[in-house]
């Protein structure tokens, strides 16, 4: 800790005028400023086409984070002393120069110190090439000697579109950083309810001695958002929601309850058991591909703001799919998630075999299966359901749940983004996706999009339950 305090670091954000921006990075880089977990010398460097002076810039981040409910003058001002921005578009060369003079600037007459510099590409995944490629020319993924001022870069999810555009980023990357640099962002990774998930597993005997197919029946993960587009139109209709939350969230999601026990916890054991088990998943074969998959689009999306009137995007999919590993072979695994559904909720589910406990049946109530439930939201926790005897004479069973929830602890969640900057600063790569678990998503996702359009796309009301939505089959 004491190391980030101290080192001198310049954050650029690439598209700071953006969505993701204004909605978590500022909010979150501030938060992390409040809690001390800043270096000391800090400066935020935005980069984007509008054009803005330093002041307007600090002006828009001001009224960001007063909007959230922060009215402290003197802390916002803190956090903006060392704030700066470029303007520039994404192909412009010259817009980089000026960006690296802005940061030599920033090292010589602030910091009298060369800077470590992080550079977060928030910006449609069109850009990446192109940003890329200028940031090489300009020279700014250069650290300032062997052992000062390390660069490092962090890419928003989706990952590419495709295995081979993924590998082409790769690949561009690897010529201007080591993989020590690249920190691929899932923020679903730096969930705290996601992290506890491993925790959970790996701490409680009870549960990891149960943990395979002989005594779990199914698996559930679902990611339902009452949302819809949020002005992200453009973006989300060439991206769909496979790809904006399947191949990463949803699937990283799983990899946690499923993946097998690290060698140890170093950021290297963890994400090389959770790409393991992400390519033991079962590609699905073409002719079950209709059988196993849905997908679906509500009704008005061809009317949203960026979106094309005759798109076929999904907005919802469903996926039954299973991992092909010993200890998961013939568990049943669902995959699902919609935007403009009834509510929004994000739950792991596993549901235990059952057992047959006859003497107990009671009055027929009793299912005879145990459910542990991880929430991610809303209302974040842990749940187990069990059986319970209903006080009286008679024998009658009720489901009855054990509950930890986050609301009752006495520590506010940090937001998943103040996590996932903070790593980054402090260079722990944990809670970042590396190229092989990229890549063993891709293998899954890419032949069921390949084939959607063997998939009828079934157009489903706003604000209906996920069970409600008519399926094909
Ligand atoms: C983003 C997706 O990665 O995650 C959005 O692009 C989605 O479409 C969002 O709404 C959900 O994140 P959270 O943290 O609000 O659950």
């Amino acid at each position: 800790m004491n190391k980030v305090k101290t080192q001198s670091t310049c954050f650029v954000i690439f598209g700071v005028t953006g969505d993701l921006a204004r909605r978590k990075l500022i909010p979150a880089l501030f938060d992390l400023y409040l809690r001390g977990h800043l270096p000391t010398k800090f400066s935020l460097i935005g980069y984007s086409r509008r054009e803005l002076s330093d002041d307007d810039f600090k002006e828009m981040a001001t009224e960001i984070l007063k909007d959230l409910g922060h009215s402290d003058e003197d802390q916002i001002k803190g956090f903006l002393s060392n704030a700066h921005y470029v303007s520039g578009l994404f192909e412009d060369t010259d817009g980089y120069k000026r960006l690296l003079a802005q940061i030599v600037e920033v090292e010589s007459q602030e910091f009298g110190e060369c800077a470590n510099k992080l550079l977060y590409l928030s910006v449609p995944p069109d850009n990446y090439m192109t940003i890329l490629e200028n940031i090489s020319l300009s020279g700014l993924s250069i650290p300032c000697s062997d052992d000062e001022g390390w660069s490092r870069i962090l890419v928003e999810k989706p990952f590419g579109r495709s295995t081979e555009t993924a590998k082409d980023l790769d690949q561009k990357l690897m010529t201007l950083f080591q993989e020590q640099q690249v920190f691929r962002i899932d923020h679903y990774l730096a969930k705290e309810s996601l992290q506890n998930i491993l925790t959970f597993r790996l701490s409680n005997p009870i549960f990891e001695s149960i943990w395979n197919s002989q005594e779990i029946e199914k698996i559930e993960v679902t990611m339902y958002e009452d949302n819809d587009l949020q002005s992200r139109g453009a973006f989300y209709d060439d991206v769909g929601a496979l790809r904006d939350v399947g191949q990463n969230h949803l699937l990283q999601m799983l990899s946690l309850i499923t993946m097998e026990r690290p060698d140890d916890l170093s950021a290297d054991s963890i994400r090389q058991a959770r790409a393991k088990v992400l390519s033991e998943l079962k590609v699905i074969a073409l002719d079950e591909i209709s059988e196993k998959v849905s997908r679906g689009q509500y009704q008005g999306y061809r009317q949203e703001k960026g979106v094309d009137p005759g798109s076929e995007t999904e907005t919802y999919f469903k996926i039954n799919c299973q991992i092909d590993s010993d200890r998961w072979r013939g568990v049943p695994i669902l995959l699902e998630s919609g935007k403009a559904l009834a509510e929004s909720e994000t739950a792991i589910r596993v549901f235990f075999r059952r057992q047959d406990c006859a003497i107990l049946n009671g009055d027929g109530q009793y299912g005879g299966t145990n459910q542990l439930t991880f929430r991610l939201q809303p209302n974040e926790g842990i749940n187990l359901h069990f059986w319970f005897k209903s006080p009286g004479f008679g024998l009658k069973l009720e489901e009855k749940t054990l509950s930890f929830l986050y609301r009752d602890t006495e520590v506010a969640i940090p937001d998943a983004y103040e996590r996932v900057l903070f790593d980054c600063i402090r260079g722990d790569q944990t809670l970042f996706a590396d190229t092989g678990e990229v890549m063993a998503q891709w293998r899954f996702v890419e032949p069921i999009i390949e084939s959607w359009s063997q998939i009828p796309l079934i157009v489903y009301p706003k604000g209906v339950k996920p069970g409600e939505i008519k399926l094909n089959h």
